[in-house]
């Protein structure tokens, strides 16, 4: 396993500045993250019922698109909680031995987040179950004649699981689950208070319709948004006196090719593809993929949700389908 930052399980190879950058504009508490209502709502009868009994918060499963503040949420759990919170991912557990080291070096009432934990190794996934259920870990210690299984008592945690693929979840770990969220998309009111609230924090001033463009212009979350500003802030610096107005935002936009709509160049040649190789669709996703060059889970997960939400796509049995309203936005001609 890589090495762990004492505090965050973050690998610290990941730890460049932007991260640092973005955590500063997290929120910390679940009155300062906007949007979301009902998984807000939820989360705060689960924690005043936790606290209530002075038990841990139930296991939650986070899930939905890339982008909309999964670890954002997972960190405000254990700020509201009060506990201290691991943050690693599925990827980075590669043997039981790993999930071992980080379980055992857990406090009572800790949080523990994984981030894709639709990608657990199944052995790795195999010791959390009686980890999740009884707080119990089974390690089984030497090898061949003479392994034997111990049982060691783990304190009570919170297991906060994120994934943009629920239904990549075996079965047996989704029901060990007792809070479940979906996230979901973000409409261009709660990006505009968060592209306001950022450009706050980063200390740039914003003309009201220049937030409201970035908003927009940022596919529903809030990751892009909190990007797409940075970019738009660095425009302002060189063409202006530093202040982001209208104009300068549509410039900036135009410059970094995000259209009117937040689609950018891959949304259009997936679009496009469908249109022109598969006569609108439908086309299956492996096939789109291998056309478009991305990896199906990419177009799934990162372009579709999009797409889908704004009506450009449909999923039909036999694949996707272009829909008209999208050959209009591109200036193509439908043909029936
Ligand atoms: N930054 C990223 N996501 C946010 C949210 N939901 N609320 C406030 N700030 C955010």
């Amino acid at each position: 396993m890589e090495d762990f930052d004492e505090n965050l399980m973050v690998p610290s190879v990941q730890g460049v500045s932007e991260e640092i950058q973005e955590n500063s504009l997290r929120p910390k508490t679940l009155n300062e993250y906007i949007g979301q209502t009902k998984v807000k709502e939820n989360m705060k009868i689960c924690i005043e019922a936790a606290k209530k009994r002075e038990e841990p918060l139930d296991h939650v499963l986070l899930y939905g698109p890339p982008g909309l503040g999964k670890t954002t949420l997972s960190t405000i759990l254990a700020n509201e909680m009060n506990c201290n919170i691991k943050i690693t991912s599925g990827p980075a557990i590669e043997k039981p031995g790993d999930l071992a080291a980080i379980l055992t070096s857990l406090g009572e009432n800790d949080i523990l987040f994984i981030d894709e934990i639709h990608r657990l190794n199944r052995s790795v996934e195999e010791i959390l179950y009686p980890a999740l259920e009884d707080f119990n870990l089974d390690i089984i210690i030497g090898k061949g004649p003479s392994a034997r299984s111990i049982r060691l008592d783990l304190p009570r945690f919170t297991l906060v699981g994120a994934t943009t693929k629920a239904g990549s979840l075996s079965t047996p770990l989704r029901d060990r689950f007792g809070i479940i969220n979906r996230l979901e998309l973000y409409n261009a009111d709660d990006l505009n208070t968060i592209v306001r609230r950022s450009a706050d924090i980063l200390g740039v001033e914003i003309e009201k319709q220049a937030s409201y463009e970035i908003a927009r212009r940022s596919r529903g979350t809030p990751r892009i948004a909190n990007r797409l500003l940075k970019r738009v802030a660095d425009f302002a610096l060189v063409l202006g006196d530093g202040n982001i107005t209208l104009d300068i935002a549509r410039v900036a936009l135009n410059k970094l090719e995000i259209d009117n709509l937040g689609l950018d160049n891959t949304d259009k040649k997936i679009l496009e593809s469908i249109i022109f190789n598969y006569k609108g669709g439908p086309v299956g996703i492996d096939t789109l993929a291998a056309t478009v060059g991305e990896e199906a889970d990419t177009i799934e997960d990162v372009y579709e949700p999009y797409l889908l939400q704004i009506g450009f796509i449909a999923r039909t049995p036999r694949g996707r389908v272009v829909t008209p309203p999208a050959y209009e936005h591109l200036g193509i001609e439908y043909k029936e």
